[in-house]
């Protein structure tokens, strides 16, 4: 592969840009936008970084498609990043125009190249790109799964303590609201996330009281008693036998219940409690309609 075109040097068209660059694995970038000067500043700069950095491959800044000439992957970042309070969805009709615009131009001077979509709403605009440019199916990709599932990757080490590159996390669907992440299909440290313990305590915020529950849920048992006192309200439940929780198995089985309050006191010390997210009215609207729907109020 020799040649890259990035359409769009805005924040992510310019790194994407420079980090194809630097990794040397093609010998040209070419960086295009419709502002006059901004990709030809930012290929001189960046350019100039070469010398520091020691990579050989040449980065040109334009404003003419005619440049992008013969380009074997075209990167398209092009359009509207969304503002604070907007959905993805919002940019539909503006970056929609812009996108089909930019792929007749792209298709006017490479015969078959792979087009990576960046531009939002993702899933529509790679669709459009595919129909308008009428190239085969897999020339064209949408850059969404991986960048979701790196995001769910950061979560869950930050919530396991467990190094990145130990964790292998994937979502599924498309780039929004209805993304799904795949818990089952998630390791850490080569283990299955489902496997590992998760700490619940009902009320972390505020001062403990004889009410409040601390716990732990693993593959086969959901084990909790109060926070209080660990002799407490003793609960045991049999998930793979009783998911339903019926029949609290605690006073038969001491040795589980030991072993749970292990794994519970390590995993105390180690917990770390996130202030709660405050919702916003559209929210909040939102998760009521959820829970509504699934008989819970
Ligand atoms: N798929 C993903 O995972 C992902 C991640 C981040 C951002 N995005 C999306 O990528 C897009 C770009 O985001 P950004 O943060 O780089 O925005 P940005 O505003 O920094 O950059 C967009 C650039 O596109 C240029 N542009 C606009 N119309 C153009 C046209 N017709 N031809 C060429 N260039 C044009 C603008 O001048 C600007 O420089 C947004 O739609 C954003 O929502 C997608």
């Amino acid at each position: 592969m020799s040649k890259v075109t990035i359409v769009g040097a805005g924040k992510y068209g310019s790194m994407t840009a420079l980090r194809i660059a630097e990794s040397d694995m093609v010998s040209e970038v070419v960086m295009t936008d419709i502002v006059e000067g901004l990709p030809q500043g930012l290929a001189l700069d960046m350019n100039q970084s070469r010398y520091v950095e020691k990579f050989q491959t040449e980065i040109i800044g334009t404003n003419s498609y005619k440049d992008t000439k013969d380009s074997d992957v075209v990167v398209v970042t092009a359009g509207l990043p969304r503002k604070p309070g907007m959905s993805r969805m919002d940019l539909l009709s503006t970056n929609g125009k812009i996108i089909k615009d930019v792929t007749n131009n792209i298709m006017e001077y490479s015969n078959s190249p792979i087009i990576i979509v960046v531009t939002n709403p993702l899933d529509q605009m790679t669709t459009l790109v595919a129909e308008t440019s009428e190239l085969p199916k897999k020339n064209v990709i949408g850059q969404a799964g991986i960048l979701d599932s790196s995001r769910f990757a950061y979560f869950i080490s930050k919530k396991t303590g467990v190094p990145m590159k130990e964790i292998k996390a994937l979502t599924l669907g498309s780039h929004g609201e209805t993304m799904v992440p795949v818990p089952s299909q998630c390791l850490v440290n080569d283990k299955k996330l489902t496997e590992l313990p998760a700490y619940f305590n009902t009320n972390p915020h505020k001062e403990v009281t004889l009410d409040d529950k601390v716990g732990i849920r693993t593959s086969k048992y959901k084990y909790f008693r109060a926070e209080i006192d660990k002799g407490k309200e003793i609960n045991l439940y049999d998930l793979e036998n009783d998911p339903q929780e019926n029949n609290n198995i605690a006073s038969e089985n001491p040795e589980i219940v030991k072993s749970m309050e292990e794994i519970l006191e390590k995993l105390t010390k180690n917990a770390t409690i996130d202030e709660p997210e405050k919702l916003t009215k559209k929210q909040e609207k939102i998760v009521e309609e959820q829970l509504k729907e699934m008989g819970y109020i």
